[in-house]
């Protein structure tokens, strides 16, 4: 395991990660989803399309300060303790490295739905991972989320479907507040 930091930003084996660990600086704003994500998703969505499955973007790159105002809506209303099993704090979020998205929604009935199975079953074809999988959450640091995909590329992203590993247990990291 390759660790660096590039101006406040993880890089291990040469794959950024954002997770409880390792937040990005309060001013990285790649100002939507980077272009290889963009590009991945379309050609994905344009696949499930011709197999009558229809994915769209419901939440893709936020701020710090969006996310951040996000988390205090969630704590406001579920308190710091619950809000952190779902909503990552603000520097926390992958949301903000532009590489990852919430497709179609954010609610759990997402699961078992046509369109949740054929995500987890051929999003790792387009570079997708399904980044926080049931029964991980000790791992990730968070509960399962059907809908959040990150772009990791076609490599990695099969090299996770086939091992069935998380992005944590693949790079030996791990996802904790310190
Ligand atoms: N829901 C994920 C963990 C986020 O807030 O980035
Ligand atoms: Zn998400």
């Amino acid at each position: 395991m390759r660790i660096c930091n590039i101006n406040g930003v993880t890089y291990v084996n040469n794959i950024l990660v954002v997770n409880k660990s390792y937040p990005l600086p309060e001013t990285y704003n790649p100002k939507g989803l980077t272009a290889d994500t963009l590009k991945a998703f379309r050609k994905m969505s344009c696949c499930a399309r011709k197999n009558g499955i229809c994915l769209c973007i419901y939440s893709g790159f936020r701020s710090y300060e969006y996310q951040n105002n996000l988390y205090n809506d969630y704590v406001s209303v579920y308190g710091q303790e619950v809000a952190d099993i779902f909503s990552a704090r603000a520097g926390f979020s992958e949301h903000q490295s532009g590489m990852a998205m919430d497709v179609n929604t954010a609610d759990d009935s997402f699961d078992g739905t046509p369109e949740a199975v054929w995500l987890a079953e051929n999003s790792w074809k387009f570079g997708f991972i399904i980044r926080y999988p049931k029964d991980k959450q000790h791992i990730t640091g968070y509960k399962y989320e059907p809908w959040h995909i990150r772009y990791v590329g076609t490599d990695v992203a099969r090299k996770l479907y086939c091992s069935g590993l998380t992005l944590e247990e693949y790079l030996e990291i791990d996802s904790l507040y310190k």
